[in-house]
């Protein structure tokens, strides 16, 4: 019901009488009053005023569930969606639940993570409000070998969402990194469960930088944030809402796959292409200009005898960038 009456209020975007909101919703006003309590409790600016009824002036600046909801517009990708106050890591946290068989499109948000992860074994800080750490789980009718359009199809997604929202220009470092210049903005982690030939689930965490003014020194050269990009404070939950709008535009409609039209898409915003790059392979430094990239998501490099090599995954150095 809460929902409910948020969004009522939201839409009006003028005074709406508790009558009303109780005839509509088919409950007492004793319940209305109820719930508008607790949501001011939970950080929403109502005020009341008497003969008009109640005004939503004000949405929490933190991640909150009912505002992201509120916002949001999605059919699959998070109908199921908790925030969570504090947690290990929001990508552990949704295994778990898949593990007990959550439904594809479930998505966990966290406000703060003790245990973050990155990848190759890195640490992620998503210190309390400071950045947007997002688990979707999704189900796809995919083998194992097939989900590696995954985290492209999120990369491009977070990418225009931010874009989009924040009316920043950022771009993709290939894998899975959203830049700004050179410097990183948000960083994608996808985990999978398979069978030998299915995939039971897969969970791709989206850690954004979104209100940090400092960074740890060991990354403060490398990283950025949006208020440092924009000196906004941006709505974090309205951001979300746009993220996981995008995710379902690109995976859910995509099925997971790179089409032709999401591989375009994604190279013209790729910023490791027409770059020189430097990878490791049988244990060799290998240096080339990345070119393109594979309708798999591989980054296609031409080698300096013209030959071309795909990369998979693993570190990837890029000239000019981090
Ligand atoms: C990287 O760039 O190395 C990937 C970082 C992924 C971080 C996100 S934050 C939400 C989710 N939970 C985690 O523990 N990691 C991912």
């Amino acid at each position: 019901m809460q929902n409910k009456i948020l969004k009522l209020l939201y839409n009006a975007k003028n005074y709406v009488s508790g009558q009303q909101i109780s005839d509509s919703l088919g409950v007492s006003r004793q319940a209305v009053n109820k719930a508008v309590r607790a949501l001011r409790d939970k950080g929403f600016k109502i005020e009341s005023a008497t003969n008009k009824g109640y005004l939503l002036t004000g949405t929490p600046s933190f991640l909150c569930e009912e505002a992201v909801k509120l916002y949001l517009n999605t059919k699959l990708i998070g109908r199921n969606l908790t925030v969570l106050d504090s947690v290990d890591s929001t990508n552990d946290y949704l295994k778990k639940l898949g593990s007990k068989g959550a439904e594809s499109g479930t998505v966990v948000l966290a406000r703060e993570q003790t245990a973050g992860k990155g990848r190759l074994g890195r640490v992620w800080h998503t210190k309390k409000d400071d950045g947007i750490a997002l688990s979707l789980l999704l189900r796809p009718e995919l083998a194992p070998t097939e989900i590696t359009s995954i985290t492209p199809l999120s990369g491009l997604a977070v990418c225009r969402a931010i874009n989009d929202f924040c009316m920043l220009d950022s771009r993709i470092k290939w894998p899975n990194d959203i830049i700004i210049g050179n410097k990183k903005l948000v960083g994608i982690l996808t985990e999978m469960s398979a069978e030998f030939d299915k995939v039971d689930y897969t969970v791709t965490g989206i850690g954004i930088n979104v209100g940090h003014t400092v960074f740890p020194e060991e990354i403060a050269h490398k990283a950025t944030s949006i208020l440092l990009e924009t000196g906004r404070h941006i709505d974090r939950n309205k951001l979300v809402a746009s993220v996981l709008e995008h995710l379902e535009q690109e995976l859910v409609l995509n099925r997971c796959l790179l089409s032709g039209e999401a591989l375009s898409d994604y190279q013209n915003l790729c910023a490791t292409i027409g770059r020189q790059v430097t990878f490791m392979r049988s244990n060799r430094s290998i240096s080339g200009m990345a070119v393109s990239i594979s309708n798999s998501g591989e980054l296609e490099v031409m080698l300096s005898n013209g030959t071309i090599v795909t990369v998979n995954s693993g570190e990837v150095t890029v000239q000019g960038i981090y």
